[in-house]
């Protein structure tokens, strides 16, 4: 079968593309390299040793996307393309609601004029919100605080109508945690442009002494160490939860949404602390104010996944932390 994974050389996308052609997938990657480098595609063929078909294209252009769809039998649609700074997200807010809604509506217009009714979503944990309580389970109500979380929110309700609408359409709509972590090959990882905002990336380019040090936005929340837990999951792990929801939506209808998360809160002290002694490398760091928006803690109840998609996260916050150094020292070596 053909999978079109939209934003298919970015972070996760890219990881995904890999574990669908090592089972035996055609792949096509549709993908504007907005925030993803060129080389990525070939980076996934030296991995698997198959190279995925790629298209340079916005996803919201309908007649591009067009000519995928009648170009390529595309069996199912791996939904990934779109903008997902938080902090960017506040600042230009109309780009975030037009790209993040526009590729999905495309998309799904696109989808039911050529007959594909199989889709999988890649939605956040940060639908929760900031009024549940940690576990999270995937019937507590959804909202947001930014209009980055806002479109993931939106997207879902879209794709809750549309099924409802079309009773043989199939999404899978896949909250992700905290993915971070790279492929052991070191050929892929997560290599933001410009300053990293998340974690890892940071902790890593302090390691590669790119950065001076890090800062740790605030050890006085309610946790055991102060500082804020999150469900870290290997990116390799929350790939292959694409492919278990592909084996859902090949055999079930309607909109279902999963938690992909390990279950475990892990602190950013005790990150620190793991990738430091893993790696044998010092990650100087500082104490900092909070940042705004932070929650103290933001972890999954992941059995949903596990009872229905027969999927768990088996790597561990180690394997994440050397996975990351390795990728960050192979890019240092390659330039
Ligand atoms: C993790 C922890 C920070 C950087 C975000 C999005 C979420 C998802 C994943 C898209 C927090 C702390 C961070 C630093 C720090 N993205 N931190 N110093 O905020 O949990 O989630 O990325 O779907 O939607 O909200 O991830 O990696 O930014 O932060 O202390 O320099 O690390 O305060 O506690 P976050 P993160």
């Amino acid at each position: 079968m053909t999978i079109l994974v939209t934003g298919g050389a970015g972070y996760i996308g890219s990881h995904t593309c890999v574990e669908l052609l090592q089972k035996g997938y055609e792949v096509v990657i549709a993908d504007n390299f907005v925030n993803s480098s060129m080389d990525v595609p070939e980076r996934i063929a030296r991995i698997t040793g198959k190279m995925p078909k790629v298209f340079e294209l916005d996803v919201a252009d309908s007649h591009a996307l067009d000519l995928v769809f009648a170009e390529n039998h595309i069996g199912a649609v791996i939904h990934f393309a779109g903008l997902k700074a938080v902090g960017e997200s506040c600042q230009i807010p109309l780009r975030y609601y037009r790209n993040n809604l526009d590729t999905t509506l495309t998309l799904l217009e696109t989808m039911e004029r050529h007959g594909c009714k199989k889709l999988v979503f890649s939605s956040s944990a940060t639908v929760y919100g900031p009024k549940n309580e940690c576990p999270y389970t995937e019937d507590m109500p959804t909202s947001a605080t930014n209009p980055y979380g806002w479109t993931k929110v939106m997207i879902e309700q879209i794709l809750r109508d549309y099924c409802a609408a079309n009773p043989e359409f199939s999404a899978v709509l896949l909250r992700y945690f905290n993915p971070i972590g790279a492929h052991e090959s070191g050929l892929l990882g997560d290599d933001p442009n410009g300053i990293p905002n998340n974690l890892m990336p940071y902790v890593a380019r302090v390691a590669a002494g790119q950065l001076p040090r890090l800062t740790v936005f605030g050890d006085d929340y309610p946790t055991r160490d102060g500082s804020c837990l999150r469900d870290y999951l290997h990116v390799v792990d929350l790939a292959k939860g694409h492919l278990s929801a592909l084996e859902y939506a090949a055999s079930h209808t309607g909109a279902e949404a999963f938690n992909l998360g390990t279950g475990e809160g892990i602190s950013v002290l005790e990150l620190v602390h793991s990738f430091q002694e893993v790696n044998g490398v010092p990650v100087p760091f500082v104490i900092g104010g909070r940042r705004d928006g932070d929650l103290a803690e933001v972890y999954a109840n992941p059995s949903r996944a596990r009872e229905e998609l027969h999927w768990t996260a088996e790597k561990t916050l180690d394997d994440m932390c050397r996975d990351s150094w390795h990728f960050i020292q192979t890019r240092k070596a390659e330039r």
